[in-house]
């Protein structure tokens, strides 16, 4: 996968140089490259932002050095097959990143992210880039962060890690919150004693279905504690026999498709 960052903080991006991601690059896998915006410029002092029409606070980024930016790497890709590079563009105006869209996007050949910083870029650049890429506005969440930068770098760790060969064992991305649209079962090593505090028993029984049985009921213990609203989303048919008892005992109602939380 070639990916394409383009920011005017590059050196913000060093992180990628390290653990899983860093070693993919230099495997191969990952093809990652950082671009400093302002190297689109053409005046001698390198604007890259300027007042917003209309008024109000902060600066908007200008459209002409990202138009040379995004042309410059749309064609860098190995973009077989006619397929557009998708345009990433971090904002807390964009649809909210989740796993399914890191499965989605791990899928693609060539991946752009466009950091923004201010007040955003000026909205015509996405409009124009419509026309050579498919233009994807994400948020990380529903909180704002002072630029895109952290935010590209969340998703590519999220995304490059779903590249075949990035993870060492694929059985540890199956296996993990938010894979089966729950959160994941508490984990523990040894000493099997510590301050007092034991494991719970059941882990050292050496009974795997007994095991398998306890995690899945921990899932929904702790999803129905912590994140309620993704058991609302779960298709009830995927449901064993055993998970809708411990649904409803945690107070939900499965009906044929769907999980609902009694009043
Ligand atoms: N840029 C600023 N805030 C952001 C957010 N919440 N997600 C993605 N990019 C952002």
């Amino acid at each position: 996968m070639r990916i394409d960052v383009v920011s005017i903080f590059p050196e913000y991006l060093a992180a990628l140089d390290l653990s899983l991601i860093g070693k993919a690059r230099q495997d191969g896998l990952l093809d990652l490259n950082v671009h400093d915006l302002r190297d689109f410029t053409t005046d001698r002092h390198r604007t890259v932002d300027d007042t917003p029409y209309g008024g109000g606070a902060g600066m908007v980024m200008k459209a002409e050095p990202w138009a040379q930016a995004l042309a410059s790497v749309a064609g860098a890709g190995n973009d077989d097959g006619g397929k557009r590079p998708v345009l990433i563009v971090p904002s807390p105006a964009g649809a909210v990143f989740t796993q399914a869209m890191a499965y989605e996007l791990a899928e693609e050949q060539h991946l752009v992210f466009a950091c923004g910083r201010y007040e955003g870029i000026d909205e015509r650049v996405l409009e124009w880039a419509g026309e050579r890429f498919d233009v994807r506005p994400v948020s990380l969440g529903d909180y704002v962060l002072n630029g895109g930068e952290v935010a590209v770098l969340a998703m590519v760790e999220a995304i490059g890690r779903l590249v075949p060969g990035v993870v060492g064992n694929p059985e540890s991305l199956v296996e993990e919150s938010h894979s089966d649209g729950l959160l994941e079962y508490p984990v523990y090593t040894k000493p099997s004693s510590w301050r007092d505090r034991n494991v719970p028993d059941i882990l050292l029984s050496g009974n795997h279905g007994k095991i398998a049985q306890w995690r899945r009921d921990q899932q929904l213990q702790r999803t129905a504690a912590r994140r309620p609203d993704l058991l609302e989303k779960i298709d009830a048919q995927q449901l064993s026999k055993a998970d809708r008892a411990a649904l409803q005992a945690l107070g939900y109602e499965v009906t044929a498709d769907r999980v609902l939380r009694r009043p």
